[in-house]
């Protein structure tokens, strides 16, 4: 579309699954894109150039660490040297493994390190990084910003509770943000996913048994990928939407309501 052309989008975590596909469709549209990784630098900075030579637009990969909310001041100041402005902000990117023990399990085994790491990953890092883009988007007259949830605040899901909470705490702070960013002509909601088919969902110790009862549950009986979450967060971001903001939309194939 071209009123998306020459715009840039900032996203967290776009080296794989839901943020790869998001950074993908606003790329096709014309947009630039900043974008973060944590461990697979490699990837990412192939993934920058195959944008760049696809759809003709500016792509860049920095590194950044969401379990250290200090790094974004600097990270979007590295993004000022290279981009001439701001418009989208995507808080995508979600740690697994290591981290998140303690927090990903059965509720009798949650434990306050693994919770607060959740937190600060959701929450904190949606927050600072609103922050410093709604920055950049009240010097070109307004932005949108979208933040990953999941269905998962909505229906149980097996081990998910640190996970869930989390996600129903960054919708309603995204509400909050919505209300407050609103004099900046900037736009806050969040896109809250079903399961989808990711290295994130694999690591589920059930993933089997969560894709075959997603697929059944689902009304278009089939599982979610990465590129029905990307449609909405680019529809989010769009003229078309411009009365959209402090809403959570549900893209689920249906599943939650079963
Ligand atoms: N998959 C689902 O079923 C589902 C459903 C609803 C919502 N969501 C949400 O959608 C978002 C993306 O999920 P996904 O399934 O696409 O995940 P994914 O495939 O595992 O990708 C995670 C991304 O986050 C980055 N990352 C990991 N640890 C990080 C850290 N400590 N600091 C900064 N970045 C880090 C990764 O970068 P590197 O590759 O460089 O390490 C990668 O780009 C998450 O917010 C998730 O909660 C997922």
């Amino acid at each position: 579309m071209s009123q998306m052309k020459g715009k840039t989008l900032v996203i967290t975590g776009a080296t794989k699954g839901i943020g790869e596909a998001i950074a993908e469709k606003f790329a096709q549209n014309g947009v630039n894109i900043a974008f973060t990784y944590n461990s697979n630098e490699q990837l990412a900075n192939e993934l920058a150039q195959k944008w760049e030579e696809t759809y003709k637009i500016k792509a860049k990969a920095y590194p950044l660490n969401i379990l250290e909310p200090d790094q974004f001041k600097p990270l979007f100041e590295a993004i000022d040297q290279d981009f001439d402005r701001v418009d989208f902000f995507v808080s995508n990117a979600m740690i697994y493994g290591r981290p998140v023990v303690g927090g990903y399990g059965k509720f009798m085994r949650l434990k306050p390190k693994g919770l607060n790491n959740i937190y600060t990953a959701t929450v904190n890092a949606f927050v600072v990084g609103t922050q410093e883009a709604a920055k950049r988007m009240e010097k070109v007259g307004g932005g949108a910003v979208v933040t990953m949830s999941s269905t998962g605040n909505l229906i149980y899901i097996e081990n998910y509770a640190g996970h869930g909470t989390n996600k129903a705490a960054v919708e309603a702070m995204s509400r909050y943000a919505a209300v407050e960013l609103g004099e900046m002509n900037i736009r806050v909601n969040a896109v809250s996913g079903g399961p989808i088919d990711t290295d994130a969902l694999k690591a589920f110790t059930n993933y089997e048994e969560v894709k075959a009862e997603t697929i059944k549950r689902s009304a278009v009986n089939r599982m979610g990928t990465p590129k029905d979450i990307a449609g909405a967060v680019y529809f989010l971001c769009t003229e078309e939407a411009s009365w959209i903001t402090g809403q959570t939309i549900v893209v689920d194939g249906g599943t939650t309501f079963r």
